[in-house]
């Protein structure tokens, strides 16, 4: 009875410590479907996994992203003036690519 009951926690404490360290994939941007076809560009693509590599979760979250998907009305405006991920810690710095190539944001097939 006793060994079912550690069992049983040691189960669950390991499921929880797999689901905590399991990383997000991409996350596609493309609630702009309307700007983006007319701008000639695929919705943006946000690989959140090699972004969880190279920061903590604090350096995004909650200061520059909502941590809830579709939550930030990101704009190339509001990237260009240094919000989201235009922030000058980021695609508005040497630490990244600028925010001219696009395609690499942008790498979604076109609607
Ligand atoms: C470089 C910035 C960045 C870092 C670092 C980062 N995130 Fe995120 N995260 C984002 C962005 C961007 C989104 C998408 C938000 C949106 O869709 O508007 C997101 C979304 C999320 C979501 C919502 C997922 C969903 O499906 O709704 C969660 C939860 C989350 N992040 C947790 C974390 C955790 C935990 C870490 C650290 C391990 C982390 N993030 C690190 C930028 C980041
Ligand atoms: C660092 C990544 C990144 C780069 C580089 C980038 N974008 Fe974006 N862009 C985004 C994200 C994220 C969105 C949000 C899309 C959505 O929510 O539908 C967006 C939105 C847009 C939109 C729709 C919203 C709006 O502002 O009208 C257009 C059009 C757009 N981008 C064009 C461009 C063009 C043109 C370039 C190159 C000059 C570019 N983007 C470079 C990430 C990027």
């Amino acid at each position: 009875m006793a060994l079912k009951l550690l069992l049983a926690i040691f189960l669950s404490i390991a499921m929880l410590s797999i689901a905590h360290s399991a990383k997000l994939g991409d996350i596609v941007f493309d609630d702009k479907a309307a700007s983006l076809k007319k701008a000639g560009v695929g919705p943006a693509v946000f690989p959140h996994g090699k972004h969880e590599d190279i920061y903590k979760c604090d350096d995004c979250h909650p200061k520059i992203f909502k941590d809830k998907r579709g939550a930030n009305d990101v704009t190339m405006q509001k990237n260009m003036s240094g919000e989201f991920c235009g922030n000058i810690e980021c695609h508005n710095s040497p630490k990244a690519f600028p925010l001219y190539q696009c395609k690499k944001c942008h790498t979604e097939k076109k609607k």
